[in-house]
């Protein structure tokens, strides 16, 4: 069954919440704390090890009230249900959104056009366990007979993201592989990486979902020339592997029937680490901490599908979002890691977010009047307070932002943890409070500072504060958190979809630029650049020219 379509801005809940910005216009998050000793705890939640905070935002008991209640008129429940029991919610695409089962329990049944998922995603499973413990454990020899030292992942988008993103995070749990990621279609990226490999000790997988996508086949095609130079063809089996759902293309490429771990239509590429896609993930963990990996994201999903709406992680947080972007004009939210592992994490969920719900027209086709995907952003802490969070604490824009950190560091360096840590709680601390005038006058009086010079600093030396913060406190990083904080952002995204009446799990939008690119690319070959607007020709011509 499809889900269920209603305009968020016609149910009540809608007028609710509008009614209730009106008078809450003038809140400011410290006043709440002063008002309510008991805060901290009422807007806190404890799940597995980790300890959600969300005592920091712009919202009281009515906002919390009124925002469960449009979830409940935008039918979530229902939705959810659907979702886990693979119903086609991805319409535009006539598809089921099954990446739950990729870490479903061996004993359960999801059955998707009358098959059960779950013994096909556990065949491959084993295939992928079995291909690790030769790789790693060294069985597995390259055309020369040594042992394979280097594994290349060559995809782009939901193909290299998330595996990018969580073999960077699991870095500490990481064996003897240097693992290389190749994405961008730029030749300097490739070659880069070609010229500090061997091939003789080197394993290349090919990760495309379609199997037709310009960068991914650009780059495994020069990488296999690049193979051709000391390896004869015959080789190519022992190096070279595919993770597709389109088989016959894979075959084509030249990949052995043997060496392709199979996808389904019903993973799509930003969600789909789970599958085979994460192949370089159990490579460079090893198979046991990827079943941790996907053990974590299993218990989110028990969590989000059994919870009820005031105390479920993904809703709350999607239902923050809708709160800002929706009443209280945010546009971007940024996610700041306390951990140099995660890296990548903003740069992986920007998929996630922004290629899943940056819709304009909702589930019947019309355009919506209100806002839909917020955009998302981040580095990790402390680096980012050196970067960007000057304009967070003193700059014009609304940005609600997730602090995310952990309790113990991997290393144990308990000096750099403290530290760390001290600006984390400062952080968003500050972004609360921040520094009124008073407080600014008192500081610069105290340092001796000229009453001149104090009338003159004095309006630059003030910080409003009342900026909204999530603090997510984890125990520790490891495989079976990390799944978990995935798994709880992935649903926020499903969440957020359901509330704006958008189809989340479509892509269209990225269409029309490699429709155009390919166009282009003929006419640069051909070297006449074709009928474009005066600019876009002046810029081929101009690149021609060189
Ligand atoms: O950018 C569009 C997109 O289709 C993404 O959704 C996907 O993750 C990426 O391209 C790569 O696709 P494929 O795995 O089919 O090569």
């Amino acid at each position: 069954m499809p889900l269920q379509q209603t305009n968020p801005t016609q149910t009540s809940a809608w007028t609710n919440l509008e009614k209730l910005r009106q008078e809450e216009v003038g809140l400011n998050i410290k006043d709440l704390f002063e008002s309510d000793p008991n805060r901290a705890a009422k807007y806190s939640r404890e799940w597995e090890d980790f300890f959600v905070d969300f005592s920091k935002n712009r919202i009281t008991e009515n906002t919390l009230a009124g925002l469960v209640r449009l979830a409940e008129e935008m039918s979530l429940s229902d939705a959810i249900a659907k979702f886990f029991e693979g119903d086609v919610i991805n319409q535009t695409e006539g598809r089921a959104v099954l990446h739950t089962a990729l870490r479903a329990r061996r004993s359960e049944t999801i059955l998707h056009q009358g098959k059960n998922v779950v013994e096909e995603v556990y065949a491959v499973k084993e295939k992928i366990a079995s291909f690790c413990d030769s790789i790693i454990g060294g069985t597995w020899l390259g055309y020369s007979g040594k042992p394979f030292t280097d594994v290349v992942n060559i995809g782009i988008g939901g193909s290299d993201l998330g595996p990018y993103m969580v073999t960077e995070a699991l870095k500490y749990y990481r064996n003897h592989l240097n693992l290389h990621f190749v994405s961008n279609i730029d030749g300097d990226h490739v070659h880069e990486h070609l010229k500090r490999l061997n091939p003789e000790t080197t394993l290349f997988i090919i990760v495309s979902k379609s199997f037709t996508t310009q960068e991914t086949l650009g780059n495994a095609a020069t990488i296999k020339n690049w193979f051709l130079q000391t390896a004869v063809e015959k080789e190519i089996p022992k190096h070279f592997v595919a993770v597709s759902s389109n088989v016959s293309k894979a075959l084509e490429f030249g990949i052995a029937e043997a060496n392709i771990f199979p996808m389904w239509d019903w993973v799509g590429g930003r969600f789909s680490l789970w599958s085979a896609v994460g192949l370089s993930i159990a490579l460079g963990v090893g198979y046991a901490n990827y079943e941790q990996l996907l053990d974590g994201a299993n218990a989110m999903d028990t969590h989000f599908r059994e919870t009820d709406f005031e105390n479920n992680l993904p809703v709350l947080t999607a239902l923050l979002t809708v709160w800002y972007n929706n009443f209280l004009g945010a546009e971007t939210e940024a996610i700041i890691p306390y951990t140099q592992y995660l890296h990548r994490f903003s740069a992986y969920l920007q998929q996630g977010f922004m290629e899943s719900n940056g819709k304009r027209v909702d589930r019947a086709g019309f355009p919506v009047d209100y806002q839909t995907g917020t955009v998302i952003w981040g580095e990790p802490g402390t680096n980012a307070q050196h970067a960007f969070f000057q304009l967070m604490h003193q700059g014009t824009k609304l940005i609600p932002t997730d602090f995310i950190g952990f309790r113990k560091s991997l290393h144990g360096d308990e000096e750099h943890h403290d530290k760390l840590m001290a600006n984390f709680f400062a952080q968003t601390e500050a972004l609360m409070n921040g520094k009124s005038k008073e407080e600014a006058e008192m500081e610069l009086r105290e340092s001796n500072t000229s009453p001149e010079m104090i009338e003159a600093l004095l309006p630059f030396k003030v910080f409003p504060g009342n900026n909204p913060t999530t603090t997510i406190l984890i125990e520790k990083l490891t495989p079976h958190s990390l799944g978990a904080l995935i798994a709880m952002y992935e649903h926020k995204i499903f969440v957020q979809g359901v509330l704006w009446n958008i189809f989340s799990f479509d892509q269209w939008g990225v269409e029309l630029g490699k429709q155009l690119a390919t166009t282009i690319l003929e006419e640069i070959q051909s070297q006449t650049a074709g009928s474009h607007d005066t600019s876009t020709n002046q810029l081929i011509n101009k690149f021609l020219a060189k």
